[in-house]
């Protein structure tokens, strides 16, 4: 089987994520409930995960790192958190519905919402997004980078306008985080959301948010925090002000040893060695009769590429890379509709997106590829 669709998930995991999962759960603890030997390593689990990822991002103090349930659950916190009835919040057209159905939801909820315009292969204007700016306005928030095409958002420029007018940052890392580099001082990014199951390696039901000193959201959780329980609503000490009941210990166990692999290798030297391999896997789709590529045909750009074959359905081709291939692709609106209107594909049912990822090999990439020319040449 070739899976390529680590845009949905990463598959394989590395060796060492699985081994801490397996040990984690076997262990066992509950991490600041009880003073067994067990909680205490459950404990140290969960702040080591914290300090690999403030490291991986350059978060000062690891207490900000907040686990949540996912990346949309980290969003959720963030916007839900900041934004209430009579503000202004200013967004992207290449969101992922992690994004975009909350705002909606706030939008019902009196927030106004404002989506610049953004091109499918540079991404949303800074320029515009100073201009969208109005006194009321709370937030800004986009996504790193489009898991439909992988196209960026120039997040450096976008932190930089929103600094200078003094308006919170918000970035939805999905694609990116483990396989971008990201800095979260130098791209003034108040607020990080980040999956730990994707480009992080880690397993699924891991996320966190980042909360900067700037800024701060109401949680949207409350319960017990294992300390401060004589308190009556959540103690306003981070990590515990947002976090409320037991953590995902064995999944942020995993996704500590995610985060470890990764800083061993480097972000920078992922990111580099996967541009080579995106770039081949473009070079060779395009130079096919009848394919369409979306979004950038060069680097900088994450690793989800879409396209399409002529008078084809994007499913049919997914259909036909899963059974006469075993290849694993995603295709249809990948949870981004907004995404496909700004490419014009939203009318053709979506793209077939093919995500490589970081144990990707080259023959990979060859055997797709020759599916893919296949394919087209019946079609
Ligand atoms: N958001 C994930 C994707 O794009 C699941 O497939």
């Amino acid at each position: 089987m070739i899976y390529l669709d680590n845009a949905a998930t990463s598959w394989p995991k590395p060796e060492p994520v699985y081994d801490a999962v397996s040990d984690a759960i076997r262990r066992g603890g509950n991490p600041g409930r009880g003073s067994s030997e067990q909680s205490k390593a459950a404990a140290t689990d969960v702040n080591e995960a914290r300090a690999a990822l403030a490291q991986l991002f350059h978060v000062s103090e690891p207490k900000r790192i907040i686990f949540t349930l996912n990346a949309t659950d980290a969003i959720n916190l963030g916007l839900q958190g900041m934004l209430t009835a009579g503000d202004h919040v200013i967004t992207s057209r290449m969101e992922h519905n992690a994004v975009t159905r909350p705002l909606a939801y706030l939008e019902d909820a009196g927030v106004a919402v404002t989506k610049v315009e953004t091109d499918p292969v540079s991404g949303a204007d800074p320029e515009k997004i100073r201009e969208a700016i109005r006194p009321e306005t709370k937030l800004v928030v986009v996504t790193h980078a489009s898991n439909v095409t992988g196209a960026l958002n120039p997040i450096e420029e976008i932190g930089a306008v929103c600094h200078d007018a003094g308006i919170p940052f918000m970035v939805d890392a999905s694609q990116s985080a483990g396989a971008i580099p990201i800095d979260v001082q130098k791209m003034h990014i108040d607020l990080l959301a980040f999956p730990g199951h994707k480009s992080l390696l880690g397993p699924t039901g891991t996320g966190a948010l980042y909360v900067a000193p700037s800024v701060s959201p109401r949680p949207i959780r409350s319960g017990g925090t294992g300390v401060f329980s004589e308190v009556r609503l959540q103690p306003e000490q981070l990590p515990y002000y947002y976090e409320a009941g037991t953590p995902n210990t064995v999944g942020i166990a995993g996704l500590a040893a995610g985060a470890r692999y990764i800083l061993e290798r480097s972000v920078s030297a992922i990111y580099h060695e996967e541009q080579k391999t995106l770039q081949t896997l473009i070079d060779g789709l395009v130079a096919i009769p009848k394919v369409t590529v979306y979004g950038p045909l060069t680097p900088p750009r994450a690793a989800a590429v879409s396209f399409n074959i002529e008078d084809m359905d994007c499913a049919d081709v997914a259909m036909i890379l899963e059974t006469y291939y075993n290849i694993s692709v995603r295709s249809g609106l990948q949870c981004a509709p907004d995404a496909h209107r700004m490419l014009g594909t939203f009318d053709l049912n979506g793209t077939v997106r093919v995500s490589p990822g970081l144990f990707t090999t080259s023959e990979e990439i060859d055997a797709f590829l020759d599916a893919v020319r296949e394919i087209a040449e019946e079609a």
